[in-house]
């Protein structure tokens, strides 16, 4: 069975982005694959962080995963800190990374535009993102559009250390979907949908309560034309939401564009919010029995003992392939 490891961070209420273009993505290839999903809290401080939110947003981001469906039974789902083999394997991969490589990432350039106090961690950050998926022999890994850059560089770390030092790490292939790898803000579509966009407007967060949701629709940017038409270029906002509306209840495009033929947008609009809210309201319900049991802690006690033998192995034969302490 093939392996597959992918990552969110918890820095904020996950967003119907990241549900659209990762998490769902996630629950359908479980039935298939050896999976990983890891909550990386060690990404999220690269960027100042409070630390009871941090704590709060660990946790509400687990039962998040469990609510859309990660089936514990089927995948290994744990906390990025508490598997401390991931810091160590970044280490030795930020050895193997150059800084000009990582000054090219688009995330670090724009996350550190115009800032004067940008933490070394936000810079040497792809590396322990290729440490994190590298540790699992990682066959697949499933993201959205904007993630496709830290992947080819963990393909380039990886291809790199095994010629430098032995060949011990699986060259990963990375996994967009067609549809949704990236939604887009609402209130500028020629933006991705961010959860640390100030603008609450612009983002839906899978807790968002049913009147948000519809506000947040009602609001969203679009055009002047009135027709419910899918095009990206000349009608982002509409063409974004017809995405998500598509995706959601699995009807084509060009379906969408049947049905709304000659309707305008307050009631595509009034629609559209209708699929979100019903998409999420079984995730919420799942949610809020989860967020305080102890089954949630279970669940993570068993994943991180999992993760934490798996990765162990990987990471004494890095530090074997390197020469690091006494050979064991
Ligand atoms: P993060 O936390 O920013 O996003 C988590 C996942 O959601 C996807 N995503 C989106 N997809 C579609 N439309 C959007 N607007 C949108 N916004 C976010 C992301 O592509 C991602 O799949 N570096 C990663 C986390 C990470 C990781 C990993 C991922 C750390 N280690 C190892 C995979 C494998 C990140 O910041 O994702």
């Amino acid at each position: 069975m093939q392996t597959i490891f992918s990552g969110i961070q918890p820095s904020g209420t996950i967003t119907l982005g990241n549900y659209i273009g990762a998490m769902k993505q996630f629950v359908e290839l479980q039935e298939d694959y050896n999976c990983h999903f890891c909550i990386v809290d060690q990404h999220a401080i690269t960027v100042p962080q409070d630390r009871l939110a941090l704590r709060k947003n660990i946790r509400s981001l687990a039962a998040l995963y469990v609510a859309v469906g990660i089936d514990p039974t089927k995948s290994t789902l744990f906390i990025q800190s508490e598997v401390p083999a991931h810091t160590e394997a970044g280490w030795m991969l930020q050895c193997v990374a150059y800084i000009g490589e990582l000054e090219r990432m688009t995330q670090f350039k724009d996350k550190s535009a115009g800032k004067e106090a940008v933490s070394a961690g936000l810079l040497t950050y792809p590396p322990l993102m290729a440490a994190d998926i590298l540790l699992y022999n990682t066959d697949l890994v499933p993201v959205g559009e904007d993630q496709k850059q830290h992947l080819e560089l963990t393909r380039d770390l990886a291809e790199r250390f095994n010629k430098k030092y032995n060949d011990i790490f699986t060259i990963p292939e990375v996994r967009i979907p067609k549809v949704g790898a990236r939604v887009m803000s609402l209130q500028d579509p020629t933006k991705k949908m961010s959860k640390s966009d100030p603008n609450q407007k612009a983002f839906i967060t899978l807790l968002d309560d049913p009147k948000t949701i519809e506000k947040k629709i009602k609001s969203a940017v679009t055009d002047s034309e009135g027709i419910v038409r899918f095009d990206k270029e000349n009608k982002p906002g509409i063409s974004n939401l017809m995405s998500i509306y598509s995706i959601l209840e699995n009807k084509s495009i060009q379906e969408i564009e049947e049905m709304y033929a000659g309707k305008g947008y307050g009631d595509f609009k009034g629609d559209t919010a209708k699929v979100v809210v019903d998409a999420l309201a079984p995730i919420q319900q799942r949610y809020y029995e989860l967020i305080e049991s102890p089954e949630l802690d279970e669940i993570l006690d068993q994943g991180a003992e999992k993760a934490n033998r798996t990765a162990n192995k990987m990471l004494r034969k890095m530090r074997n392939a390197i020469g690091l302490g006494r050979k064991r």
